[in-house]
């Protein structure tokens, strides 16, 4: 029990959830939203029908992050999820029973969204609302909203106002793609050395998930594989990028100040139309090329934490979808 946490460091026994699109109200070629936004690539595009679907493994050929972001762009209510991406073995195991759940912050926990929706404040919208975005119009976002959403940022709170975070912020589109295209090249090796192990590279693999246990997750490598066929892969064509630098020295745990910081970018940036898209990817990415933190005086006790792209969304995600229940335990 004690080693369960390294018991395995490559493919899991993994569960999938139920994918279902209806062919009576889909509008199909005249849409395609929830195909070109689908982070992972799982959906797929049938020319012979003019309708999407999806194949593999219970229908989700092993790439489906559960993000219900196909549910949230399709316009006509089409596409249904039932069930959850589970991992039934191996290191790290879903233990959660899943269910799903629209939001319900009020007492009648079976009134339909819609019902409540009203009664609901600025700021709750803004939080049942927000959707990652994963397809950005070309139209460059002011430098005056960036630095109002990074404001949004700067007042977050964290442990003993300590604001262990600083941010760089790049407009610059040539930039952005360059980052996306060597971030990519360091991601698809380590992948590559997961997904596709002859003997040598298992071992390796397994090394490497004893010292470098979030680095080796599974669960990121399979959308990983799907998201290097895209040319957009990481940042998804935004036209601004936001890093989020944490000074490791923070109070307490800098990492949980950088990240309320970031979510307060995040939902500002939701209030004023914006549309943006976490990348871990990348910050991952930026810890193996020293050469590009140099570029953007990067060094220690500076690390890149989260990076957010920012643009207007091509379209309207605005949508709140299921989530997984939270078991709550009450102490009365
Ligand atoms: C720290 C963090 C890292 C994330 N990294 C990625 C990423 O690399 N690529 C991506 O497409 N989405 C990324 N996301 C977005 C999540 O996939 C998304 O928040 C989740 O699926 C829920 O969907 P929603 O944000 O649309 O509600 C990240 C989110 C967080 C909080």
């Amino acid at each position: 029990m004690m080693f369960e946490k390294f018991r395995k460091a490559y493919a899991p026994d993994t569960h999938w959830p139920q994918w279902y699109n209806d062919r009576e109200t889909c509008i199909g070629d005249k849409c395609r939203f929830c195909f070109e936004t689908c982070p992972t690539g799982t959906i797929k595009w049938s020319s012979k029908t003019g309708m999407p679907y999806v194949s593999g493994v219970g229908g989700f050929d092993k790439a489906c992050i559960n993000c219900y972001n196909c549910i949230a762009v399709c316009p006509t209510h089409s596409i249904s999820m039932s069930g959850g991406y589970k991992v039934l073995g191996g290191r790290y195991k879903t233990v959660k029973e899943s269910i799903l759940r629209l939001p319900m912050p009020f007492t009648d926990r079976n009134a339909p969204y819609s019902e409540i929706e009203k009664d609901l404040t600025e700021v709750e919208r803004v939080i049942y609302r927000r959707r990652s975005n994963r397809i950005f119009k070309d139209t460059a976002v002011s430098e005056a909203l960036l630095h109002r959403i990074m404001e949004a940022g700067r007042y977050a709170p964290t442990a003993g106002n300590n604001m262990p975070f600083t941010f760089v912020a790049i407009t610059d589109t040539a930039l952005i793609r360059e980052i996306e295209v060597r971030s990519m090249k360091v991601l698809r090796w380590l992948k590559n050395l997961y997904l596709n192990p002859n003997f040598i590279k298992k071992i390796l693999a397994t090394l490497m998930s004893y010292f470098m246990i979030r680095q080796m997750d599974q669960r990121p490598f399979f959308p990983l594989d799907k998201a290097d066929r895209r040319n957009d892969n990481l940042f998804y064509g935004a036209p601004a990028l936001i890093l989020i630098l944490m000074d490791k020295r923070g109070i307490s745990d800098p990492n949980l100040d950088a990240g309320i910081c970031a979510q307060n970018i995040v939902l500002a940036a939701h209030a004023l139309g914006l549309g943006t898209c976490y990348n871990g990817y990348a910050a991952t990415a930026f810890g193996y090329l020293p050469g590009l933190r140099k570029r953007f005086g990067i060094a220690y006790p500076w690390k890149v934490v989260t990076t957010i792209a920012v643009g207007y969304a091509k379209v309207k995600t605005d949508h709140a979808v299921p989530r997984e229940d939270v078991p709550v335990r009450w102490f009365k």
